[in-house]
């Protein structure tokens, strides 16, 4: 695990886009695990800076997001498909065919999580998964758990979740309670892992998933096995890392 200590969360989203930059540079077709929430908000910000100024081209790049809520449509300004063409898909060149995420509209779970891996295994793997943390320790929406999954699948999100993310929503009833994330197996199996963490309300559990036990009950935890592992923190969340 490699750690890139940043002063703020401008800092930190400075720093993250400069090294998704470095992978797409590097390998201009590659897979981008792509991930929703407030934190990698100004990474995706800085990647459309450095596309505007044609520093970076996106026309070969492909995406698989982490997950969408269960039962939220597309235009629905909450779900992740609207997330990530209102912050990222819509400001650069990437083609919409080469972007994806689960189907969160389809009521089968066994369907679209099947459909899912297999959109993930035709790309023939991740070159680098972005995430950010759950204040409960969750990875995409792989909430804490007595074993790790492998694979996509749906999940309940825990009263924290729901919580955390009702600010997002008119009110508490309106966030949905299921959602189909990718599985931990999948994350794992990423080239490069970049997490992006920021603010005081992390530091209590950035210190538990990346300095405690490995547990399923802190899914974060496991990245300390990842061999390319690189968190992109502030001076904030890492305030109780001595
Ligand atoms: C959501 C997302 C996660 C995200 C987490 C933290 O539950 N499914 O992918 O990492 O929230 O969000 P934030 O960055 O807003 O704290």
């Amino acid at each position: 695990m490699r750690i890139v200590r940043t002063k703020n969360y401008e800092d930190m989203s400075k720093k993250a886009a400069d090294i998704i930059a470095s992978v797409i540079l590097l390998k201009p077709n590659c897979v981008l695990g792509l991930a929703t929430g407030s934190s990698p908000i100004g990474t995706y910000q800085n990647l459309v800076k450095k596309y505007e100024a044609k520093d970076l081209d996106f026309s070969q790049v492909r995406s698989v997001n982490l997950d969408e809520y269960k039962g939220l449509p597309r235009e629905n300004e909450q779900s992740y498909y609207y997330f990530m063409h209102d912050n990222l898909f819509s400001k650069v060149n990437i083609k919409p065919e080469n972007t994806h995420l689960p189907n969160g509209m389809e009521p089968d779970s066994q369907k679209a999580c099947q459909e899912y891996d297999e959109v993930i295994k035709s790309m023939n793997g991740v070159d680098m998964q972005l995430l950010g943390l759950g204040h409960d320790g969750h990875i995409g929406f792989n909430e804490p758990n007595s074993e790790f999954d492998k694979s996509t699948h749906c999940v309940n999100l825990t009263e924290m979740t729901i919580e955390a993310n009702k600010r997002f929503f008119a009110s508490i009833d309106d966030v949905p309670r299921q959602a189909y994330t990718m599985g931990v197996g999948t994350i794992m199996a990423a080239k490069m892992v970049v997490m992006v963490v920021s603010g005081k309300d992390k530091a209590e559990i950035l210190q538990k998933a990346f300095f405690g036990p490995v547990t399923p009950e802190v899914p974060a935890s496991i990245l300390q096995f990842h061999p390319n592992f690189v968190l992109v923190a502030d001076e904030d969340a890492l305030s109780l890392v001595k």
